[in-house]
Formats: structure tokens, C-alpha cells, sequence
């Protein structure tokens, strides 16, 4: 992209780790402006500065969104839709996880809503508003873990939870899942895994909503140790494991530095027209870095009817449909 370019990113979690990084790309690439999506303006200010002295660019702007609750999510989208902003690349990187259940306003544990819900309402609001560019790339964070492969990491079996608990309802057993009231105890990263495989079925379902021109991606960013990621974790995997995980990491490509995890997203914002409603993590099946690939492993992710009730799934959760009617509206100057 030229420094010329008027082309507008709006990135959340962008005061952290991979969001932070893919931040400064976006900028030191050229996008005209930047939008720091971050839990609160005090943050985004925090990232502005420092993004502003890392690239010299005055490119960046703050929004305020906690993106686990709906109402913060429409108050952003409201602000958005006042300033008159015309998205080109709309990236969905927020994520927490936490070890204890913490729930949002409507009673979705943290780890799901953090990931899901407000990204699926601004997204809708987006759409709905006119606020995002008739060819706007749309990205929203995934994981590796969400394949089930990663050691330690389980995801639920939605399916059986919906035919033990649900009479088959999957919509039902999903948000039952992401309210903690499933069969299962909860385990800060089975629920984090799962709640990423319900990303990727919500990526490919709206592909086939969106008007044709606009895409949207699941993309994990592969592993990587230097975030905040582990913030929130117990301190013996934050004391013991992850400085291991640092050493032992990229020996065995299953971690690795910030920047090639954040030029996944840049890249997919490359993608062309007929590249959409696809789950990109680290092409080798037990790899969590490197190049990566479209995901058809396991069949769960290219399952059309699991995606739909994915979508479904956090439609229930939110209480926001897709629109009635999507607004499209004219293409930012190049
Ligand atoms: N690190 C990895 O190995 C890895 C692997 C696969 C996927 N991911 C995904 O990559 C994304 C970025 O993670 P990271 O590793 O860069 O971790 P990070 O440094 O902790 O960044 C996470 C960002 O998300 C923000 N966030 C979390 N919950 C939020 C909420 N409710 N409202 C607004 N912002 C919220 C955080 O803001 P605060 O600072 O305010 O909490 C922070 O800016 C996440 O979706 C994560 O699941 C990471």
C-alpha cells in the first residue's frame, strides 16, 4: 500500500500484543488511518503514543469498546457511525481468557464473549449502518487450538452435548456452553478452543451473507509466547511453562515472534474476492507457526449445517440478527 493511501483499519485489542503489532504494520504499510479499538480510551491513548513514536506516523485513533458486552459494543458503532468512518479492513483480534468464569451482562463467560460478542455486533452494526466499504475484509482471530490437536487443549463435543442435553438442539448446547451451564467443569482453555471453533463457523456463515466484494476470514495468528496472553493464566504456566515454551518453542515450530503472526492478518486483508468464509491457521497439521493454509481438518470446520448453527449460536448469545438490510455505501478514495 502507497503512503498515500485513504484505506481505514479499525483493529481491536490494539493496545496488546499481536493487535499492537499488527497496528504498526498496518500504519508503517501505509493505511491512511488506523482505528485503536481498545477497552478504554485511557488504553487506546496509551497505544496511540506509542504506536505514533514507533512508526512516526499520526495515522491512529481511539474507540473505546469493551467487547464482551453488547451495549458497549452498539455505543462504539454508534460513535462510528457519527464520525463518519468508511472501514476498508475491520479486524476482530480481540481475546481473553481467564481461569476463573467471569461472565458479561448477559451472563456469557468472558473467554467466549470476549472473542464473540461484541465483534458480532459491531460487525452486524457495521453492515447495517453503512459504515463498512463495499469490498471490506473482515478478519476475526481464531486459534490453533480450535483443531482439537494441541496437547492439553480440549474441544467440547457440541454434538453430544446437543443430543444428551438438547433433544439435537446445537444452537441450544452451544449457548448453553458459553454460559458455563454445559456438562462440563470449566477449563479456561476448553472453553477458549471451543468458543474459536465457533469463530470459524461464524466467519464462514456470514461469507455467505455478506454482499458479494466484502470477505470474511478466520485467521489464527499461530503461536506466540511475548503477548499478554498469559496474563491471566495460573502461575505455574505462567512461571514454568511458558518461559519453557519460549526456549523449546520455535525449535518445534509450535511458537513464535509477534511480527510473522501479525502479517497474517495484513495478509489476509490482501486477500481477493473469492477468498472468504475460510479458517487459516498453520498450514502443518501439528505445527502452530509457519505459513499458513486453509483448515479442512478436522470436517468440522467445512460442516455448512455446524457453521450456520455456529452463526445461530451467537445470534442467541447477542440477541442481533443479520441485518434486514445491509447498506452499502460509496468506496473510500484509494
Ligand atoms: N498469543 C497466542 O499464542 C495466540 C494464539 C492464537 C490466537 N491468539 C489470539 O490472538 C488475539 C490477540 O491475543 P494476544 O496473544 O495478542 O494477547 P494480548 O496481548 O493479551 O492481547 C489481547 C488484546 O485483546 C484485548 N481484549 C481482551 N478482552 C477484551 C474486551 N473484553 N474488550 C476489549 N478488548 C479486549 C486486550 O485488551 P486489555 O489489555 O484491555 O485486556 C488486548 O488488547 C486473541 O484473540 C487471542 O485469542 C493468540
Amino acid at each position: 500500500m502507497n503512503s498515500e493511501s485513504t484505506k481505514t483499519a479499525l483493529v481491536t485489542g490494539a493496545n496488546s500484543g499481536i493487535g499492537f503489532e499488527a497496528a504498526a504494520q498496518l500504519a508503517e504499510d501505509g493505511w491512511g488511518k488506523v482505528i485503536l479499538a481498545c477497552r478504554s480510551e485511557a488504553k487506546g491513548d496509551d497505544a496511540r503514543a506509542k504506536l505514533e513514536a514507533r512508526t512516526g506516523k499520526d495515522c491512529f485513533e481511539v474507540l473505546a469498546v469493551d467487547t464482551s458486552e453488547v451495549a458497549s459494543a452498539n455505543a462504539a458503532s454508534d460513535q462510528l457511525r457519527g464520525r463518519g468512518d468508511t472501514i476498508d479492513f475491520l479486524l476482530l483480534n480481540a481475546g481473553a481468557t481467564a481461569t476463573q468464569p467471569h461472565f458479561n451482562a448477559d451472563g456469557v463467560e468472558i473467554t467466549w464473549a470476549s472473542t464473540l460478542v461484541g465483534h458480532h455486533v459491531m460487525t452486524m452494526r457495521l453492515l447495517a449502518d453503512g459504515v463498512l466499504s463495499p469490498d471490506a475484509r473482515i478478519v476475526i482471530t481464531g486459534s490453533e487450538g480450535a483443531r482439537g490437536n494441541m496437547p492439553g487443549l480440549d474441544v467440547h463435543d457440541i454434538d453430544n452435548v446437543a443430543a444428551d442435553s438438547f433433544g439435537g438442539d446445537r444452537v441450544a448446547a452451544i449457548d448453553a456452553l458459553a454460559h458455563i451451564k454445559g456438562p462440563y467443569d470449566f477449563v479456561f482453555m476448553n472453553e477458549y478452543v471451543t468458543a474459536k471453533v465457533v469463530v470459524a463457523w461464524w466467519a464462514a456463515a456470514l461469507a455467505r451473507k455478506l454482499p458479494g466484494g466484502m470477505t470474511v476470514n478466520a485467521v489464527s495468528p499461530g503461536s506466540v509466547i511475548n503477548t499478554g496472553f498469559a496474563r491471566n493464566m495460573p502461575a505455574m504456566m505462567r512461571l514454568v511453562m511458558m518461559p519453557m515454551m519460549k526456549v523449546i518453542g520455535p525449535l518445534m515450530n509450535m511458537a513464535g515472534p509477534i511480527e510473522p503472526a501479525a502479517r497474517r492478518y495484513l495478509d489476509a486483508a490482501g486477500f481477493g474476492d473469492d477468498v472468504t468464509g475460510n479458517f487459516f491457521a498453520t498450514a502443518r497439521k501439528n505445527k502452530a507457526v509457519g505459513k499458513m493454509g486453509i483448515q479442512t481438518w478436522p470436517e468440522y470446520f467445512t460442516d455448512q449445517d455446524s457453521q450456520e448453527v455456529g452463526f445461530d449460536a451467537v445470534v442467541k448469545m447477542t440477541g442481533v440478527p443479520f441485518p434486514a438490510q445491509v447498506q452499502i455505501v460509496a468506496r473510500s478514495a484509494a
